[in-house]
């Protein structure tokens, strides 16, 4: 008689930014590695802090019913980091007890839901001997290694259509409206959003701007009869001085070689990104001077990641998700799940933790913006 096969136990969580598509996903791996695979699975609440307070759910058929559309995710999330968790007002490191809630548990493999930050935590855990997988999930479409993470397209709608109703307030008006996109580092959101939605300026991280260049535009738009501007600026978007004090903070970090130095250095670091986090408002002020035009802000904030997948995310996160339980199935573990065109494919954790995929500056959605007339605000 053949050896009975035995059942693998898997963990699940969601960790950093929450993004539409995080259920689906859940709902893909978990459908597939129940029906598909004769898998066990529990969720732990609230990403790496969960897992390290051993905070479980059940993941069955019925709870896995009915949130394919869901937005957010069933299983809540953080941003704790696994090596350093602020638990008791103490940074510690977790991973020798979440290790060990791997083993009570008797996992057989954890699959971790997140973006960058998250990459980093599951090859920490990779490092520490678990059997892990990543699938990427981001608004910010800033993972290495990978075309597509599902909540970029859902976020990239919403802000399409911000984009586009400013335009008629702004007209009605004969105002500037600067609206200010998410995407954390990267100008993925703010320049796909700014092309999709007709911004006449969009500003992104990734080429510093200036305010003469940004007010020329302007002004050649209201000599051309058109007294009202829409600026898509993304959130970490920076004036040409502005980024290069934080290129000079970065690099005091990154030169540092004493713990204490490299603390003082990050200290410096957050105080001018706390200086440049009012940036987009100084940015309006700025415009309002140099060009005359009145000059709003409209920060669409927190409603780009809420709310309900579209159909891409939907689709890409059911992919990535059953694609993610056939990994496990088969053994293949250090690994993120994502896609390169239209294949899914298996990259090693190292390849993506600790990296950002940024806006290349020659990349052809750039050369598009330029080529319909857009202003880059260089
Ligand atoms: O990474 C997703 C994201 O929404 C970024 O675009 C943004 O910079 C950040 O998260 C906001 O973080 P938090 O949810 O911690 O405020």
């Amino acid at each position: 008689m053949a050896a009975k096969k035995k059942t693998k136990r898997v963990g699940i969580l969601t960790a950093g930014g929450d993004a539409p598509g995080l259920n689906s996903a859940i709902r893909g791996f978990g459908k597939a590695a129940i029906n598909e695979h004769g898998m066990e699975l529990i969720g732990f609440r609230d990403g790496m802090r969960g897992l390290a307070e051993n905070r479980t759910v059940e993941l069955d058929g019925p709870a896995l019913s009915g949130i394919l559309t869901v937005g957010g995710t069933i299983l809540g999330t953080s941003r704790d980091k696994v090596h350093r968790m602020v638990v008791d007002g103490e940074a510690r490191d977790m991973i020798p007890t979440i290790v060990e809630n791997y083993e009570k548990n008797k996992l057989d493999a954890l699959v971790c839901l997140g973006g960058g930050g998250t990459a980093k935590n599951a090859n920490r855990l990779l490092k520490a001997g678990l059997n892990v997988l990543h699938l990427p999930k981001t608004i910010d479409n800033d993972i290495v290694e990978t075309d597509d993470s599902f909540g970029f397209e859902t976020a990239l709608e919403i802000a399409t259509d911000a984009v586009d109703r400013l335009h008629s307030t702004a007209h009605s008006h004969h105002r500037i409206i600067v609206a200010e996109i998410m995407g954390h580092r990267a100008g993925w959101l703010a320049l796909g959003s700014g092309i999709a939605g007709g911004a006449d300026i969009i500003l992104l991280p990734e080429i510093p701007y200036t305010i003469d260049s940004i007010a020329q535009t302007i002004e050649q738009r209201v000599k051309r009869g058109s007294t009202f501007s829409v600026v898509a600026v993304a959130e970490g978007a920076r004036t040409v001085e502005d980024a290069a004090e934080l290129a000079a903070a970065e690099a005091l970090v990154r030169e540092a070689d004493t713990d204490e130095g490299k603390a003082a250095a990050k200290r410096h670091k957050k105080a001018v990104e706390a200086k440049h986090r009012e940036n987009t408002f100084t940015l309006a002020h700025h415009l309002e001077e140099a060009t005359g035009l009145e000059s709003r802000v409209s920060i669409l904030g927190y409603v780009q990641r809420g709310g309900i997948p579209c159909s891409h995310d939907r689709l890409l996160a059911t992919r990535l998700g059953t694609a993610g339980a056939a990994a496990v199935a088969e053994g293949n573990f250090g690994v993120m799940v994502g896609t390169q065109g239209q294949q899914v494919v298996h990259v090693p954790l190292e390849k993506v933790a600790g990296k950002v995929k940024y806006v290349p500056t020659d990349h052809e959605w750039i050369t598009a913006a330029r080529q319909v007339g857009t202003g880059l605000g260089d």
